[in-house]
């Protein structure tokens, strides 16, 4: 079997990375991790080198444009050849070229249900909207912000008392599981990233 293999890129806690290292742990899992990056010193790093994977850390603030770090971004990815890039809570736009470069295999978790609520505070402006229910979605990314074609998407309903806190915390264990099908089913060809090719152009 061959297995695909994916490169995680996060700036946070990195429980969704958490989530698919442990998932690929699982025998028969048809993908595999191999470089977790950052734009940052991430707390999510601990998962990697707790499962032995290489860490790449380019930080943002270190160069003067988005393009400069997407360049010196992409050049430590990609000694890697991942089959796959996963964009889980990189909470930094990637430049155009970059997405050029990486799409259509290069996919994005949201805690909303696009096209609802897209940009770096999903949870936050779901709870300001009064709505009844937010979401979760994986999606191929493209030229805007969080507007790729949609691979999965669920429901999660807002209830009485919720903080940005508290919803977020239930909106990802919902991501998690949405991410690990995605991957499974990328790398299994029943999704199929090549029919986005053409999709992945800024909209
Ligand atoms: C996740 O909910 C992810 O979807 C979100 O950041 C969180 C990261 O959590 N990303 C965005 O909002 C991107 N716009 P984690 O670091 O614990 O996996």
């Amino acid at each position: 079997m061959r297995v695909l293999t994916v490169a995680v890129l996060i700036s946070g806690t990195g429980s969704n990375l958490r989530a698919l290292l442990d998932a690929a742990a699982e025998p028969g899992f048809p993908a595999r991790v191999v470089v977790v990056g950052a734009d940052r010193q991430a707390d999510g790093f601990a998962h990697a080198e707790e499962f032995g994977i290489p860490t790449v850390m380019v930080p943002f603030r270190d160069f003067e444009t988005r393009e400069h770090w997407g360049a010196e971004l992409r050049r430590q990815i990609d000694v890697w050849t991942p089959d796959l890039v996963v964009l889980s809570g990189l909470m930094r736009l990637l430049p155009a070229d970059l997405v050029d470069a990486w799409a259509p295999a290069l996919i994005n978790t949201h805690p909303a249900f696009l096209p609802e609520f897209p940009g770096a505070h999903g949870v936050r402006d779901a709870l300001a909207a009064g709505v009844a229910e937010t979401g979760a979605s994986v999606i191929v990314v493209d030229g805007g912000v969080d507007t790729g074609p949609i691979l999965a998407q669920e429901r999660v309903p807002i209830v009485p008392g919720d903080t940005e806190h508290t919803l977020h915390e239930r909106i990802k264990p919902v991501e998690r599981r949405l991410l690990i099908d995605v991957v499974r089913a990328i790398a299994t060809g029943e999704i199929d990233l090549a029919s986005y090719a053409a999709a992945s152009d800024a909209p």
